[in-house]
């Protein structure tokens, strides 16, 4: 590999990351992470790159999900449970319809900085930088709320620290215990038609867990039965907080950035010649990349040199969001040059960033028949090129939002100012999430 470290970024051009006025601050802060404890370790997440390998070659089958931007002031273990319950109840029902194991990865723990459209924003002639997430800026729309601050960083890692070790009790101290499969249902979701066929569901399971037990295979003597891996992603955007974050594994003597197990890379920032592929190119961690409606068959090519020379399985995941319409265009170039040349790469479809728009009210939303519409598609895509759709990621919470339209729930463009939470993006919310989850496994159960 040509030399790298983790600053050679900065020789690169590195877009969407803020300047601070107060550059001494900023040095104080990056000298203090680097000192700060890992926040995953780099087994761990050489552990997931495995199991990405198997995602590659279609023994495994990838679920990635979260908040668009997590917030500071939304932090609670409440809502971190919420989260985690209806991962798994949608992972249950995904390994279900696909008859594979589901590898779990969160966009929690980290996801706070969001590269922007806009520069600016504007309300009644008053225009300010826009939010860029909690661990550069403030939501608030006033002057100084709107300033980059370095300290948001040490802010970030604390919430990211205290979100993984819930986390991780939840993943290996009995939450995520099958035998607990019905107690995952969420009380508002309880009474809707996913509420009550989620409950059948779980039955099931309860009684096929019966029979093993008393077969021999109980959560007593396999821990599989009663633990889980859950691992941690984000968009790796604000590079002097990576850059910190990055170790040797005195192992290997590889580079792991442990600020999460995986980390992608945004539409907006995938340029192969620039800053955040550099940075991503020299961390061993599995990479994502997202991949929209106008990337060339050069790109990718030359995204799986830099990022992947060696072709490992599990390294490098394409991340599409293309849209309906444009995904039946495009994907299938891609696709078909990648196979040509042999390369491995896991293929995850991102249903949510092409399908946002903003309705009469201000509103941003997207259609939930839009959403299933592009995951279809990409099913179809895979199955007419013989070749494996690996993955779901999905912008989604475990909160009653309104955010969304559509679904059972029939959530209008009226009624979305009833909870409209989100700081970034729409989120499914939990009914939406489960619903989807559902209708995915039909469309894995019928393409077996
Ligand atoms: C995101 O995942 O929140 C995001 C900004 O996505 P994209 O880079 O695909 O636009
Ligand atoms: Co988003």
């Amino acid at each position: 590999m040509l030399e790298w470290m983790p600053d050679s970024w900065r020789s690169k051009k590195a877009e969407h990351i803020p300047y601070y006025d107060d550059q001494d601050d900023l040095h104080r802060v990056e000298q203090k992470l680097r000192k700060y404890p890992p926040l995953v370790f780099a087994e761990e997440s050489a552990l997931l790159k495995a199991k990405l390998a198997d995602v590659c070659n279609g023994k495994a089958f990838l679920l990635q999900g979260g908040d668009c931007a997590e917030s500071f002031d939304d932090f609670s273990a409440n809502n971190i449970k919420d989260m985690f319950r209806i991962f798994l109840q949608m992972a249950v029902v995904l390994m279900y319809g696909s008859g594979l194991p589901v590898i779990k990865v969160g966009r929690l723990a980290g996801q706070f900085a969001k590269p922007r459209s806009k520069e600016t924003e504007t309300i009644n002639g008053v225009t300010l930088p826009s939010y860029k997430g909690d661990n550069i800026n403030g939501y608030e729309f006033t002057p100084e709320a709107r300033k980059p601050q370095p300290q948001r960083m040490i802010r970030a890692y604390h919430h990211a620290s205290a979100t993984l070790n819930l986390i991780r009790a939840f993943s290996q101290g009995g939450l995520a215990d099958l035998n607990k499969v019905q107690e995952w249902n969420l009380g508002f979701v309880k009474d809707s038609l996913q509420g009550e066929l989620y409950k059948k569901f779980a039955q099931s399971i309860s009684e096929t867990l019966a029979f093993m037990s008393a077969c021999g295979i109980s959560a007593g003597n396999v821990p599989l039965v009663r633990q889980t891996n859950f691992y941690t992603s984000h968009e790796a955007l604000l590079l002097p907080f990576e850059e910190a974050m990055t170790r040797v594994d005195l192992s290997t003597g590889d580079w792991y950035d442990c600020s999460a197990h995986f980390l992608w890379i945004g539409e907006r920032t995938r340029d192969p010649e620039c800053a955040h592929v550099e940075f991503a190119r020299g961390i061993c961690n599995p990479i994502g990349v997202k991949i929209g409606p106008n990337a060339q068959i050069d790109d990718v090519l030359r995204l799986c040199e830099k990022l992947n020379p060696l072709n490992e399985a599990g390294r490098l995941t394409f991340i599409v969001r293309m849209g309906t319409r444009k995904v039946y265009d495009a994907l299938p170039l891609l696709i078909r040059a990648i196979e040509k040349e042999g390369l491995k790469v896991v293929w995850s479809c991102d249903p949510m960033h092409a399908n946002t728009l903003t309705t009469n009210e201000g509103y941003k939303t997207r259609d939930f028949e839009a959403i299933l519409s592009e995951v279809q598609a990409f099913f179809d895509i895979h199955r007419a090129e013989g070749t494996f759709p690996g993955g779901l990621h999905f912008e989604m919470t475990g909160k009653n939002v309104t955010e969304c339209v559509g679904g059972i729930q029939a959530i209008t463009p009226e009624n979305l100012a009833k909870n409209y939470d989100t700081l970034c993006d729409p989120r499914l919310n939990a009914c939406q999430s489960l619903e989807l989850a559902f209708l995915v496994a039909e469309i894995l159960k019928s393409k077996k």
